[in-house]
Formats: C-alpha cells, sequence, structure tokens
C-alpha cells in the first residue's frame, strides 16, 4: 500500500506551518523542550556542544543558545524545507550553528568534527523501525563525548495499549480544542495543520492495522526504548518527564 503523506517534510508550506503551530499543538511542547533545557542547567553544563537530531525548525537550537551562550550546535535533518525555515531563524547565531543534511541512516557522523557534549531530539526518532531506532541510539552514544547526554523527547507507547490509544485520542481532542484559542491571525496555519493533521489520523487510527514502514509513526514502548538506552551503555537512564504521548527519555556517557 502507498504510505500516507510520504513527502510531508519535503514541503516548503509544511515546514512554515509546522514551524508556525507546532507550539500550539503538541501537546506539552515547550514544557518538555525546557525540561531538557533545566537539566542541562542541573548538570551545571555551560560550554555545549550540541547536537540536534531532526531538528526541523530549529525552535530547540534556538532556545539552546539563547541559554548557553557559549554553545555551539549541530543541526541535522533530512528536509531542505525544514532547514531553510531554521537557516532563517537562526540567522543571527550563523556562527554557533553547523548545518548538516542527512538522513539518520546515513553516515552523518563523519560531517561531525568536534564531539557533541549534548545530544537531543524531538518527535523524529519514532520515524524509524526499531532496528534503525537502535542503530542510531548506538550511534549517538559512540559519538557523544564522555560525561555527555543523550535525550529523545519523542511520541511513544506508554504501558498498556488502552492508555496508549487514550494518549492517540487525547491528541486528537488536544488539536480541537485549540481552535478557541488560536488567534486570530493564526486561523489560516490552522486550517492547514488539521489537514496535515487528518493524515496523522488516517495512519495512527483509522488504519492502525497496517504494518508500520519506515517514515511513519513507529511508536515503540518508552521502557523498551530505555532498556535499549541502557544495553548501549547510557547511565542514569530515566523517563525525566512525560506528557500523554510524549516521553522524555536520555542518559549518560560515563566518563
Ligand atoms: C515533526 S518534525 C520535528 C521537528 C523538531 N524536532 C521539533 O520538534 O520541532 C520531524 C523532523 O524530523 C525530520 N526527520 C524525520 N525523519 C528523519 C530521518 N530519517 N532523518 C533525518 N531527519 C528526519 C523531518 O525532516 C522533520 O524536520
Amino acid at each position: 500500500m502507498e504510505q500516507i503523506d510520504k513527502n510531508r517534510f519535503h514541503l516548503q508550506k509544511m515546514a512554515v506551518n509546522y514551524d508556525k503551530m507546532c507550539q500550539l499543538m503538541v501537546p506539552g511542547y515547550d514544557f518538555l523542550q525546557n525540561a531538557v533545557i533545566d537539566i542541562l542547567k542541573f548538570e551545571n553544563m555551560e560550554e555545549i556542544v550540541l547536537l540536534d537530531l531532526g531538528a526541523g525548525s530549529g525552535i530547540l537550537i534556538e532556545k539552546a543558545l539563547k541559554e548557553f551562550p557559549d554553545s555551539t550546535c549541530y543541526y541535522l535533518d533530512s528536509s531542505d524545507e525544514f532547514m531553510s525555515v531554521a537557516k532563517e531563524k537562526l540567522q543571527k547565531y550563523a556562527d554557533r550553528v553547523n548545518y548538516i543534511k542527512s538522513d539518520f541512516c546515513k553516515n552523518w557522523e563523519s560531517k561531525i568534527t568536534e564531539k557533541p557534549t549534548v545530544i537531543t531530539s524531538m518527535s523524529a526518532i519514532h520515524h524509524l523501525q526499531t532496528e534503525n531506532k537502535k542503530k542510531l541510539y548506538q550511534k549517538c552514544y559512540d559519538v557523544l563525548e564522555k560525561g555527555g547526554w543523550f535525550f529523545n523527547i519523542d511520541e511513544m507507547k506508554t504501558i498498556t495499549e488502552e492508555s496508549y490509544l487514550k494518549n492517540l485520542y487525547y491528541w486528537v481532542h488536544h488539536t480541537k480544542e485549540q481552535k478557541y484559542i488560536i488567534p486570530d491571525d493564526l486561523s489560516s496555519s490552522y486550517e492547514a495543520w488539521m489537514e496535515k493533521f487528518s493524515s496523522w489520523k488516517k495512519r495512527n487510527l483509522d488504519n492502525a492495522h497496517i504494518p508500520k514502514q519506515e517514515g511513519d509513526d513507529i511508536h515503540e514502548p518508552f521502557l523498551a526504548q530505555l532498556d535499549c538506552l541502557k544495553e548501549i551503555g547510557f547511565t542514569e537512564t530515566d523517563v525525566f518527564s512525560k506528557h500523554m504521548l510524549w516521553c522524555l527519555i536520555g542518559g549518560k556517557k560515563s566518563f
């Protein structure tokens, strides 16, 4: 069967609209990203070299650049369209950001010249099949500086299938409710988001029985993903935060 909305990350309109709307339409978006920033501050990390995987329009990178004035960042994404939105947003930090266009499964590590002390990702790794998630987690461990942290904020399954389903329906509910608080100047962006979101519903609710392909939303239990991080060698692994479908998991590469 033809994959539903296969090229969604390679449309300029989608990239621009995602940037405008994600903080309103993804439940807990800023809360979860800010939790990562808080942990890094608590760990007294200052001269950070951050690599953001599937960095999209650069929202998390912008926060890191602002919060840590001595930091530099690697932006990694496979979409030219998202990268162009990020380059515009991060223009004033041009000398502190390195852009890498690559698929997660390709040899992006050869383009990293300084070992990252922090690797982050949000709402991106769940597009990989299990084996490729594992390979990416291993690569992150290998690339990371000793003492560095890895964090993945992502759509994940939870303890029971029923709770997972509720989390999916919660997102549907959340997007509908947002209609009432969206400022007038964003109403056409809201409609455009809802149109794309109807494909998400088709993939994850109406056609949930169809086997997932690479690029779909391949949700996996956070416990299994934590086990995988532990097996690889990450220490201090935890679910640092959870809000509905999104979990913030991570761990440290010991000295
Ligand atoms: C839903 S957006 C999230 C963007 C950003 N992390 C955020 O939370 O705002 C997913 C991003 O991951 C990128 N992406 C998805 N699969 C990828 C892959 N296999 N390799 C590299 N980037 C990928 C997409 O191009 C897109 O920019």
